[in-house]
């Protein structure tokens, strides 16, 4: 495995993988990684003959009152699980070296899917996504991209992105990884203490109550959404951001459930800002 921090060494690396007739797998992440991330190294590897993960804590992705520089970071822990998950190659640039310029001033944003949801909880949140992969595709060129279902509006944003601007880039949507009690995996999971970490675990359980409600036949989907505060509002530790039931592509809230739906919540558990989802068949 080989750690790069240059846009133009990975240029030649996959131009090399290319040429050799090996086509090349895609894993942007922010580091710090975990299980969730390994996932993702696994499936783009059993796919792919040279796999690169890249490593960046993306400012732009930030808020001004988010916790860009709390965010957990060990570049050498990093190392060490992308060599055990057989990855090829590490990028892991610098601030510099991804915006040379200081501020963008070109940004991609995707209309509609990025309004809702954490769209509307962090404003900015998607165009400061959708540029930085942009930039990853285009510094990687033609691929195979592999994000995970636990980030599932940002897993839409990236699809339609790369096919609204041609991006020669498939975008590869894998499961999310969790741990025993329910909890998704995440690098935030970092800011939480043991009996925290446990109480996390409530979130899996409210969405797990609103699919539960919807296999039963409820089809309103105020009803489905207030079951899963229910649940949240029974763990002391959690305080809720939101609970939407939407469809599961366009993102759209319906009053009356049908089709293939996608459950999401957000919420507070300590000092750590939680999200997961879930799939749902509404008839
Ligand atoms: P990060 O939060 O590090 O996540 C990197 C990738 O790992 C994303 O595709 C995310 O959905 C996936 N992932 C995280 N936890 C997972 C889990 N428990 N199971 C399966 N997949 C999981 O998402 C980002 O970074 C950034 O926004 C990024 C796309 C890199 C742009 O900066």
């Amino acid at each position: 495995m080989e750690l790069v921090h240059t846009i133009a060494e990975v240029r030649a690396r996959h131009d090399a993988a290319r040429a050799a007739g090996r086509v090349v797998g895609l894993v942007p992440t922010m580091g710090f990684l975990h299980d969730g991330h390994r996932s993702l190294m696994i499936a783009a590897g059993a796919e792919c003959g040279f796999v690169t993960v890249t490593i960046f804590v993306n400012p732009l992705q930030f808020g001004p009152n988010e916790d860009l520089d709390a965010y957990p970071r060990d570049l050498e822990g990093d190392l060490k699980l992308a060599e055990g998950a057989g990855v090829d190659l590490v990028f892991a640039p610098t601030v510099a070296e991804m915006y040379p310029d200081g501020a963008v001033a070109t940004s991609v944003r995707v209309n509609g899917l990025a309004d809702q949801l954490e769209g509307a909880s962090r404003p900015g949140h998607f165009d400061g996504v959708a540029t930085v992969v942009a930039k990853l595709f285009s510094i990687a060129g033609a691929c195979r991209a592999y994000f995970g279902e636990k980030d599932y509006q940002q897993l839409q944003i990236v699809t339609r992105m790369a096919r609204d601007l041609s991006i020669p880039v498939q975008v590869i949507g894998c499961p999310t990884i969790r741990e025993p009690h329910g909890l998704a995996r995440s690098s935030r999971n970092a800011y939480l203490d043991g009996v925290e970490r446990q109480a996390a675990g409530v979130l899996k359980r409210a969405l797990d109550a609103g699919v539960g409600a919807i296999d039963a036949g409820e089809r309103a989907t105020d009803a489905v959404e207030a079951r899963m505060a229910e649940v949240i509002a029974g763990e002391p530790r959690a305080a809720l951001d939101y609970a939407r039931v939407v469809d599961a592509s366009s993102l759209e809230r319906r009053d009356v459930l049908h089709g293939t739906v996608r459950l999401l919540i957000a919420a507070r558990v300590g000092a750590a800002r939680l999200i997961d989802n879930v799939g749902a068949q509404a008839g």
